[in-house]
């Protein structure tokens, strides 16, 4: 026999082997994912419900060709709307829009990228397509045979057709559900074997920063949805507050999904909100035009100095420090003793800023500090009650090496 006729008689030996050496170590544990924020982009943002397998292919080559992809935006995430029947034996088939799952996998994965899915734990999704429900590890299985890596589920159908129909007037019981749903979901998850980011999106009901780590959650949305004005960015930032001991690596809040380059957001709102969810730990998953993405938005959403706030290794979420009027002090402590400070003009003008002085003490922080202004590159001496001047809905992000 020739050595290639015996080289695949090799393989067979060894795979043989396999299970022998898994029993003598205990169960293989699938690699941890999200050590920091997860990173990507979503179909649903800019797509909603029109989202093809062609623009998602599209989302793919732009994150390489814009250089996203090497600032790390690694997932590329199909929302809503894939969704087709499930045939006789409760396979779920997907609709015309995705001819071929197995096939989009094999594209966004030959690009060096990841690829993720979405689903419900009820009868039906958001947008009334079929859910997961009686069907959690077949669908689980199917996603892993595709070769999915990431896993966005979203509660909406489940509220009238389990909780509310199961539990009526009782909100305790009906939380109760909830939770066991997504526990039913995770385990699914983990028997697949498969490292598969889990993403709840529950709108923050029930407090899952508090439950949702313990049965595999990688991530959860704290609030309702997000959409392109900044009136709501800002509202739903507002709501983060209090969250930053909940989060850390392999498990984080989610404010929901960026939205910048989108809607009727400026540049200034565009780099509050990059920057806010930067200090926030959240996953950063764009949600905009890749295609037809400009070069500013590209700019802000491929700042390596902010992203590497987001993904600094101690996962220390920032926290809300004070007020003063309109004005906004967050901080966050990053690896090797530095710190990231973000100071933002929440209000209408820029006359919101008079006066506004920083107080480092309120920081902890004493004398003069040297900083790195990470919009404009340039290094920045912060001063004790230095007068800061902010475009209205601007911000001021810097990083201290060394505070004292
Ligand atoms: C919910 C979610 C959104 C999106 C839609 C899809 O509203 O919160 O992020 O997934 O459903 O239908």
């Amino acid at each position: 026999m020739r050595l290639s006729a015996m080289l695949p008689l090799a393989l067979l030996a060894l795979a043989s082997l396999a299970p022998a050496q898994t029993a003598m170590r205990g169960p293989v544990r699938p690699q941890a994912v999200a050590q920091t924020p997860p990173m990507g982009w979503n179909s649903w943002n800019f797509f909603a419900e029109r989202v093809t397998d062609k623009d998602i292919r599209a989302a793919a080559d732009q994150l390489v060709s814009t250089g996203m992809k090497d600032a790390g935006y690694i997932y590329v995430n199909i929302d809503d709307t894939w969704e087709g029947e499930r045939d006789a034996n409760g396979v779920l088939q997907t609709n015309s829009k995705f001819p071929d799952m197995k096939a989009l996998a094999d594209y966004v994965h030959s690009k060096g990228l990841k690829i993720g899915i979405y689903s419900s734990p009820g009868p039906k999704t958001c947008g009334g397509y079929a859910g997961s429900l009686d069907h959690e590890s077949q669908d689980a299985q199917l996603y892993a045979s595709w070769g999915f890596d990431y896993l966005k589920y979203d509660l909406c159908s489940f509220i009238p057709a389990v909780m509310e129909k199961q539990a009526p007037n009782d909100k305790a019981a009906q939380m109760r559900l909830m939770i066991a749903a997504y526990d039913k979901m995770g385990k699914a998850l983990k028997a697949t074997g498969r490292p598969i980011v889990y993403s709840l999106c529950q709108y923050g009901w029930d407090q899952p920063w508090e439950w949702a780590p313990a049965l595999g959650g990688n991530s959860w949305r704290t609030t309702g949805d997000i959409n392109a004005h900044w009136d709501r960015v800002y509202a739903l930032l507002e709501e983060q507050k209090g969250l930053a001991k909940y989060a850390g690596p392999g498990h984080w809040n989610d404010p929901d999904m960026l939205e910048v380059g989108n809607g009727d957001l400026n540049l200034a709102e565009n780099r509050s909100h990059f920057s806010m969810w930067a200090m926030l730990a959240a996953p950063l998953l764009a949600g905009n035009d890749l295609p037809n993405m400009k070069p500013e938005i590209t700019a802000i959403l491929t700042n390596r100095d902010v992203i590497a706030i987001d993904q600094d290794r101690l996962g220390h979420q920032a926290r809300f420090i004070y007020a003063a009027g309109e004005v906004e002090v967050w901080a966050r402590d990053l690896a090797n003793g530095a710190k990231a400070i973000a100071v933002l003009n929440a209000g209408d003008n820029l006359y919101s800023t008079h006066p506004f002085h920083l107080d480092l003490a309120k920081l902890g922080l004493h004398g003069t500090q040297k900083a790195k202004d990470l919009w404009n590159g340039k290094d920045i001496d912060l001063t004790d009650n230095m007068p800061i001047e902010l475009a209205s809905h601007d911000i001021l992000l810097v990083k201290i090496a060394a505070p004292k």
